[in-house]
């Protein structure tokens, strides 16, 4: 079996709260079940929009289950309740502004809405470091913002000395510069 361990949180008050199903979640996993030639398991957590939930959960995939990637879905946006972004600069030590600038950018180009996501990546420093990013809730603006980003995820995962991932690249192209 294989010991790279991708971790997914989806954060929502009604997902948590089974009121709905939670569908992000899902495509989070089947999008990177697409790009990924690499063996993976996904180590999955749905949490309400609270700030110590969503941070204890991301703790707790980097350095207790050694996530070199965390990717969460939801609690992006200006809401009261929305507050995955400062959830997870809280327990970051640094913020890959370029994500978010990049991931605005392309949703831009099919919703002016995009502009309402406060998503962000950020890097978590400890024995284990983890690359964690912030995709906005919707199915569909996952999948665009992950297209957008993707190609240098994996370079950004081997730079903080985690695991290699190779990509599908017939679905996604990964981006390492030459001689690495
Ligand atoms: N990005 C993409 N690509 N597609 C979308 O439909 N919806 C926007 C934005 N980003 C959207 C998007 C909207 S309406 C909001 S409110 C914010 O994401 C925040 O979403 P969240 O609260 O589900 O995280």
């Amino acid at each position: 079996m294989s010991n790279i361990k991708i971790g997914v949180i989806t954060v929502s008050d009604r997902a948590s709260a089974g009121i709905y199903e939670d569908i992000s979640g899902k495509a989070i996993i089947e999008t990177l079940n697409e790009y990924l030639n690499t063996q993976w398991i996904p180590e999955y957590r749905l949490v309400p929009d609270e700030m110590d939930k969503i941070s204890d959960a991301i703790v707790e995939l980097c350095d207790k289950f050694n996530c070199n990637l965390i990717v969460t879905t939801g609690g992006t946006g200006p809401t009261k309740r929305d507050i995955t972004p400062e959830a997870t600069e809280r327990v970051c030590h640094k913020i890959m502004h370029g994500f978010g600038e990049e991931m605005r950018r392309a949703s831009l180009k099919t919703v002016p809405t995009a502009i309402l996501s406060r998503q962000l990546a950020c890097i978590r420093e400890s024995k284990n470091s983890s690359l964690i990013i912030n995709l906005p809730g919707k199915p569909k603006a996952i999948r665009e913002c992950l297209d957008a980003v993707f190609p240098a995820v994996p370079y950004c995962i081997d730079l903080i000395g985690g695991y290699r991932l190779e990509t599908n690249e017939m679905i996604i192209k990964a981006f390492r510069p030459k001689n690495s």
